[in-house]
């Protein structure tokens, strides 16, 4: 697996990452304990280096079970990690006081079983603590040689900013994917002036981009995607076109949909490493595959052209997370 730089900080990563959230959190029931772990490791032993978790999926659940799981190979991986929602409070409430992130700080260390967290991300702005207060809280953490690196989540860009010129931001993470382009507005070309790598999560759509699922799709009770505008079977349903045409791309390249979803996002920016997520062995190795695709200048313009002509309906998000994101 080739490796990529996020940003100028110098945090290497494998070009392709591991988003361990729906191992234990957003899409239904938790992936039983042994499972996880054995397909974190695999990950591992297919040459993936990033891998990513955060305090509220579960919560702590899963950066517990990151923990273990990598443990054994603690020097050879980057785990990313995140703080900022308050936990045990208000569901959906945040907590960026810099008190609290230092204390998320040392319960995290326990949980994933380590001394240093190699990236430590602000998941979500809070208008309630100054960004620069957050930075400095990340800063002091950075002093004391608890974490590495600074990242933010779903920030808007001057926020991006005013945190970076406190402590360099290593990496944002935010959505990013051909069923989510809006980051090439304004956000990809603030990191590219200021150096900071991108990290994009739900890079297949969460789960659509792939061709697995349709109108008919049934998630479970639990699963997140149930409360997303864009996921209603009437979204679904319109939003099929542009799995089609992955499906038609994918075809002439004998690969597919969801390793040329994984593939053009690798070709947007040397500086960017997506996190897909997955439960399943066989899906894990098939999105690591899209690593060895090649696109040229010919197949992103189509890509390009012909995605562009898509109308994609629904929100994607219900309006109670999206009014937490893009501050
Ligand atoms: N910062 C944030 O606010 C934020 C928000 C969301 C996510 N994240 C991070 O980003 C990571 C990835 O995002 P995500 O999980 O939301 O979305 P994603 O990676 O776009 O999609 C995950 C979904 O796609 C399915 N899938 C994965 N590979 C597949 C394949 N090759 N073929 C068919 N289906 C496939 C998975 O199901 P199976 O398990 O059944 O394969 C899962 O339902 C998360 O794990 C988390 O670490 C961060």
């Amino acid at each position: 697996m080739q490796t990529r730089k996020l940003g100028s900080t110098g945090l290497e990563v494998s070009a392709i990452g591991l988003g361990c959230m729906g191992l234990s959190f957003g899409y239904g029931p938790a992936t039983e304990r042994e499972a996880a772990i054995a397909l974190i490791r695999a990950a591992v032993e297919r040459g993936v280096t990033f891998f990513d978790t955060a305090e509220v999926y579960g919560p702590f659940t899963n950066e517990d079970v990151v923990g273990e799981a990598l443990a054994p190979f603690r020097d050879q991986v980057v785990i990313a990690t995140k703080f900022g929602f308050d936990v045990g409070g208000v569901q959906g409430a945040l907590n960026s006081r810099p008190d609290h992130i230092k204390a998320v700080a040392e319960a995290s260390l326990k949980r994933l079983r380590t001394d240093v967290i190699d990236l430590f991300y602000q998941h979500r702005v809070d208008p309630s603590v100054p960004i620069e207060d957050v930075a400095g809280a990340v800063r002091d953490l950075i002093a004391e040689g608890k974490v590495k690196h600074f990242g933010l989540s779903e920030a808007g860009v001057q926020t991006i900013r005013r945190a970076h010129a406190v402590q360099p931001v290593a990496a944002l993470q935010s959505e990013y994917s051909l069923f989510w382009r809006e980051p090439e507005v304004e956000v990809i070309p603030t990191l590219e002036e200021l150096g900071i790598g991108f990290v994009p999560f739900s890079p297949l759509g969460k789960g659509f981009l792939t061709g697995k699922i349709d109108s008919d799709t049934n998630f479970d009770s639990k699963d997140f995607r149930n409360s997303v505008p864009r996921f209603s079977a009437e979204s679904r349903k319109a939003n099929q076109a542009l799995v089609e045409l992955l499906g038609t791309i994918a075809k002439a390249k004998q690969v597919t949909p969801a390793q040329i979803a994984l593939a053009w996002l690798l070709h947007q920016k040397p500086w960017i490493a997506p996190i897909p997520g997955t439960t399943k062995l066989h899906r894990l190795e098939e999105n690591l595959g899209a690593a060895n695709v090649v696109l040229n200048a010919a197949d992103l313009r189509e890509i390009d052209d012909s995605v562009s002509k898509i109308p994609l309906q629904g929100e994607r998000y219900p309006a109670h997370l999206q009014a937490l994101v893009g501050r």
